[in-house]
């Protein structure tokens, strides 16, 4: 199998995940746990979003939180935005990257941000002006890259589409988001095919939903295709407000260990990072579907039983 000898990671947790929470995680929390992944190596951290109060109050604290991080050089922090007034905002907090939404369907786009494609496109122009005048990365994620909730399948042509608008735009990376975990193996690599030929130097990012346990499959497709960037989230959280069915994100700790057993680097310590996922389910008060922070690595050892000690020291 051809995997790459390093991946990068974006924890999206803090966004992704706390977005969902029934509970509003108090402010000091959310720095909390922003800064227990910073010290685990996460090198790339989706702290909130700057989008409307009114359509996501659990991150209303969005200016509070990025200003109360302990930031560490090398670190980049990022913030999701869907319009000019939430990049305005970002920039204004510090964020280092700038990461835009946008679905591939009509319905999401419109259940999710209240716009049709095309308008929010116009507004993604301005979202890409601002982070040019302001030095911040761009990257620009696609919801329902795989498939919608409401229409079923996504034409690659038009996911093809709108990727073309956004490199237009002067974005450097892009994100396809499977949004509630539709996509399939076999699907990954087909549209990886169509669109990393078309528009070479892209950073590619896949964000994954593991909603029908098919989340690690996706992602070792995406490796055999030079997909060197994954979104993943602490503990499992995750979910879109606006989009029936969706559950949790690709569980970081879950996907850091499946790499590291291939021998793929990530530069991020996973005793560290299930010991922040502990933390997590302790804020959040249940128990995430994260599978390690359960079994162990798989170098973990168990104690022989007498009865098999006896016969090994027997023969
Ligand atoms: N941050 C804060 N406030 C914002 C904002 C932003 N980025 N964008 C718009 N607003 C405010 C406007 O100023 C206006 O405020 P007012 O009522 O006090 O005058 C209000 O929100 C309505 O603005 P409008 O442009 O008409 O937006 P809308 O009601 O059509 O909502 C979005 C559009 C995009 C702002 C909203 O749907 C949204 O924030 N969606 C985010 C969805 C999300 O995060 N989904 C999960 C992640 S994928
Ligand atoms: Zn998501």
């Amino acid at each position: 199998m051809q995997v790459p000898e390093r991946i990068t990671i974006c924890e999206v947790g803090t966004r992704d995940g706390f977005q969902i929470e029934p509970d509003f995680i108090p402010t000091e929390s959310k720095v909390e746990v922003v800064d227990l992944l910073t010290e685990a190596g996460v090198p790339r951290i989706e702290v909130t979003s700057f989008v409307s109060p009114k359509a996501v109050p659990q991150l209303r604290d969005a200016e509070a939180v990025m200003a109360a991080i302990k930031r560490r050089p090398g670190t980049r922090y990022a913030a999701l935005v869907p319009n000019d007034k939430g990049a305005s905002r970002a920039v204004d907090a510090g964020v280092d990257a700038i990461h835009t939404v946008v679905s591939a369907s009509e319905s999401h786009n419109l259940a999710n941000v209240n716009m049709r494609i095309d308008e929010s496109l116009d507004k993604l122009a301005a979202v890409a002006q601002i982070a040019t005048r302001a030095g911040v990365h761009l990257q620009c994620g696609i919801s329902t890259s795989f498939g919608c909730p409401f229409e079923g399948d996504v034409p690659i042509a038009q996911l093809e589409r709108i990727v073309a608008r956004l490199v237009g735009f002067g974005a450097r990376g892009i994100g396809l988001a499977d949004t509630t975990g539709m996509a399939n193996p076999r699907q990954v690599g087909t549209v990886l095919e169509r669109l990393v030929p078309r528009f070479p130097g892209v950073e590619w990012t896949l964000h994954t939903h593991d909603t029908r346990a098919m989340a690690i499959p996706n992602i070792l497709v995406a490796l055999e295709h030079g997909v060197t960037h994954l979104d993943a989230s602490i503990g499992g959280l995750g979910g879109c407000p606006f989009a029936p069915g969706a559950s949790g994100n690709v569980c970081t700790e879950d996907l850091v260990h499946c790499l590291h057993a291939m021998g793929v680097a990530t530069g991020i310590d996973l005793d560290r990072l299930v010991a922040v996922s502990r933390r997590v389910e302790q804020l959040v008060g249940r128990p995430l579907p994260g599978q390690i922070i359960k079994a162990g690595p798989s170098t973990r050892r168990y104690p022989v039983p007498d009865t098999v000690a006896g016969r090994l020291k027997a023969s």
